[in-house]
């Protein structure tokens, strides 16, 4: 492996041991519990001995009231505190809840089943768990959440996922948004997030903590839940306060549409198409609002009616004066305007 090679799989690598933290998942989770009763869930990123994904879904089995919790781990053969594995084989934990009464999820209660491969999503048995399974709920490999939005897809799974907010650019991911068959979950929508890292992590990061045990943590910014479970916070308006005005609204060079830099400054009385950040989808309702595309679709030549026809320069984003814009999502009142 060359030297740029093995720096961007070491960069990579970094993204892939982030550990989610159980109070960001409690906060997620309260609110889809109704969809949850009777059902199936899969954490199939997950060391069952370290995952707070398992340690949620386990000791809120009876709450939830689950059918069944199938966990699989990915093989990992570095000795650290998050993959303590002393074999080859990765494993898949099965458990059907409390049998003993003491509303607890004890060890002769929990099956732990080995694999035939490491554990990878992809694998031929981890599918067939897959299938089995209702919802799928993890924080998978940052740098495989394209494969893995496109396997969940292809199943046809209810998911719950983890993911930096920068995915809604992908190419894959933002048709998805845009044909309202995935959004963000409700209680990340600023700031940054904390999450359990390997021993070995290096800790250069501006913001990073080590515990009293030892533990090591670092802050993440852009983090989202990422789902097409409903929520009811995705179907409450934006309340919007200003009027348009064309002094404080320009109209891009390139684009029939106005920019918007900031969400909350969205004209109520503006009928035509606007670009707005990516973090308008922290404050999306599909019932207010319609997304035309991104200056993505625009490039690729897709949203033809929102170019204008007498631009002859570059397309990549939106200009304004000639000055090149942020990314921006292209959307539309849906209501008027
Ligand atoms: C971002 S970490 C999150 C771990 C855990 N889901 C959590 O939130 O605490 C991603 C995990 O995916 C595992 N992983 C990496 N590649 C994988 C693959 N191809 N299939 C399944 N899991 C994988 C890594 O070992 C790592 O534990």
């Amino acid at each position: 492996m060359n030297k740029t090679a093995s720096l961007s799989s070491a960069r990579r690598q970094k993204k892939d041991d982030f550990y989610t933290q159980l109070p960001d998942i409690e906060s997620e989770l309260r609110h889809y519990k109704r969809h949850f009763r009777d059902k199936v869930v899969y954490c199939n990123c997950d060391d069952p001995r370290v995952s707070n994904f398992f340690e949620y879904f386990s000791k809120n089995f009876e709450h939830l009231g689950l059918k069944k919790l199938i966990t699989t781990c990915y093989r990992n053969q570095q000795r650290d505190l998050f993959s303590r594995h002393d074999c080859e084989q990765a494993i898949y934990l099965e458990y059907f809840g409390d049998q003993d009464g003491n509303k607890v999820p004890d060890a002769h209660e929990i099956e732990v089943k080995h694999l035939k491969g490491d554990g990878d999503f992809r694998n031929a048995e981890c599918i067939e768990l897959l299938k089995e399974a209702d919802i799928v709920v993890t924080n998978p490999p940052f740098s495989l959440f394209r494969p893995y939005v496109a396997q969940l897809m292809e199943y046809e799974k209810m998911f719950l996922i983890i993911g930096n907010m920068n995915a809604v650019t992908y190419k894959e991911i933002f048709p998805l948004i845009k044909a309202d068959r995935l959004w963000f979950g409700p209680s990340i929508s600023s700031g940054d997030r904390e999450f359990g890292v390997p021993d070995h992590y290096p800790l250069t990061a501006a913001s990073y903590r080590i515990d009293s045990n030892g533990k090591k943590y670092v802050r993440v910014k852009g983090v989202r839940w990422f789902t097409n479970l409903e929520h009811n916070k995705r179907h409450e308006d934006l309340i919007l306060y200003r009027e348009y005005s064309p002094e404080e609204y320009p109209k891009y060079d390139n684009y029939d549409a106005i920019e918007v830099s900031r969400t909350k400054d969205i004209p109520k009385n503006w009928g035509g198409a606007m670009g707005v950040p990516i973090t308008f989808l922290d404050k999306y309702n599909p019932e207010q609002f319609e997304i035309l595309g991104a200056d993505y679709d625009v490039k690729q030549g897709l949203l033809s009616e929102i170019l204008n026809p007498e631009w002859t320069g570059k397309t990549d984003r939106g200009y304004i004066n000639g000055k090149r814009m942020y990314s921006r999502i292209l959307i539309k009142h849906k209501r008027g305007g």
